[in-house]
């Protein structure tokens, strides 16, 4: 029986040498769940382990009123009502722990009803509790919004916290709002969540909820992601319609994201990946971050953790390893897959690639964090290039009827006359 370091040792000196852990004493020698779980550790110790997107700041809003002093991240939620008979709930801080986060996308969402009406505000108040609840456990989680950030908190040994926000309605069509979003730190935006946004079409027009409204991005839709480069957020495309992600990959000049979705050869769900847009997505360089939702995985309410490591085996099969990342969904999602229940079973999901004999410590650094690590600095060169090209801040504004707006909740601020001088 070999301790894990050995393993590890050993797992190092055959990629030295170029080839794959498969056709070394390794495949026959990692012969226990436990020693692969150890050296899966091992691994993700020496590279961050960057989760693409988590809810919990919604749930906190669902359960406490965003009230941070009722809500002990440090203790053992699965103790603690109501989040011990949510099964929403699969995060807090010692889980997080145990299963070796080192990075984590903690997203802004608010939900699609709120478009046209109060979504920037609500925006504007999840970003702030995610702020405080990054200096609240200050000890133990640091806000991120740039590479080097995120591995200067994984030396400090806490979890490098970024933000992320779910679905281009929380800008309110203006590309003001986006950049403010970028100055309170927020790093990637989901174009659409579940609805149509009147620059961009969403997933759900791919099983008839709505009809397509723009076939994709609309040439407002086209700017918005040219902005994102100017300013250096990513451009992520969960919850996108297949145009969008075709619009969005031919307009964005930075490689773009998936921060949760699977492959969708193996499951058929709109919020999957077709094989031709991952392949276009290899070719520019992006990222796509394999998410844990059964329906996702299996499409079907039970999967397993084999059943994930399909999908990332897959995509590897497909584009290649440098391609793929992690995007759980936790505290997002109600069914999680068996042997991936909650945020302290990643090991699992690494010991499982260990398992199936091909994949290598390199390999598996790569699908932790290492592309994501990649794909953040290819955005931010992308940002410097264009600043030093002197290219300005976007002033294309939206023109014409905004989709689902009602005109009684808005002010129309340009038609009012000036009343100022008394
Ligand atoms: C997925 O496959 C099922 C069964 O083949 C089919 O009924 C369904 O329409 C497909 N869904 C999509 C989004 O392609
Ligand atoms: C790894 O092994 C699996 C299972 O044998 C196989 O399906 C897959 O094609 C292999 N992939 C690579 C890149 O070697």
């Amino acid at each position: 029986m070999f301790p894990g370091w050995m393993l590890l040792v050993l797992l190092l000196a055959s990629q030295q040498l170029g080839r794959p852990a498969r056709g070394h004493s390794l495949d026959g020698a990692v012969t226990s769940a436990r020693e692969r779980v150890d050296l899966a550790r091992h691994i993700l110790a020496e590279a961050p382990l960057i989760d693409g997107h988590n809810d919990l700041p919604w749930n906190i809003r669902k359960f406490v009123h965003n009230q941070l002093k009722d809500f002990n991240f440090a203790g053992d939620l699965r103790t603690v009502a109501p989040w011990s008979r949510s099964a929403w709930s699969h995060t807090d801080l010692r889980r997080l722990r145990r299963g070796m986060v080192g990075g984590q996308f903690w997203v802004a969402y608010v939900p699609c009803e709120s478009q046209n009406l109060n979504a920037v505000q609500l925006t504007l108040e999840q970003i702030d509790l995610i702020k405080r609840l990054i200096d609240k456990y200050a000890h133990q989680m640091q806000f991120a919004s740039d590479t080097k950030e995120i591995m200067r908190a994984h030396g400090d040994r806490k979890i490098a916290s970024l933000i992320g926000v779910e679905g281009g309605h929380s800008i309110g069509n203006s590309l003001a709002v986006l950049r403010i979003l970028y100055d309170l730190g927020v790093r990637y935006m989901t174009l659409t969540h579940t609805c149509n946004t009147p620059w961009a079409d969403s997933s759900s027009v791919e099983h008839n909820m709505k009809y397509p409204e723009h076939g994709g991005l609309t040439s407002f839709g086209k700017a918005v992601v040219r902005e994102m480069n100017r300013l250096g957020m990513m451009v992520d495309l969960s919850h996108a319609s297949v145009g969008t992600m075709r619009d969005a990959l031919a307009a964005s000049k930075a490689p773009v994201i998936f921060s949760h979705s699977s492959a969708f050869a193996l499951c058929n769900s709109s919020r999957n990946v077709p094989d031709d847009i991952l392949r276009d997505l290899a070719v520019s360089g992006g990222l796509v971050m394999v998410t844990f939702y059964n329906y996702f995985v299996k499409c079907g309410p039970t999967a397993t953790v084999a059943d994930v490591a399909e999908h990332i085996s897959y995509i590897r099969d497909l584009i290649g390893v440098d391609h793929i990342g992690v995007g759980g969904d936790f505290d997002g999602i109600n069914r999680t897959p068996r042997g991936l229940e909650d945020v302290s079973m990643y090991p699992e999901l690494f010991a499982e690639l260990l398992r199936i004999g091909n994949w290598t410590a390199d390999d598996l650094k790569k699908v932790a964090g290492l592309n994501l690590l990649r794909v953040f600095s290819s955005v931010e060169k992308v940002r410097d290039h264009m600043r030093l090209s002197g290219v300005l801040p976007s002033e294309v504004f939206i023109t014409g009827p905004l989709s689902g707006a009602r005109p009684e909740c808005f002010l129309d601020v340009d038609s009012i006359e000036r009343e100022m001088e008394l």
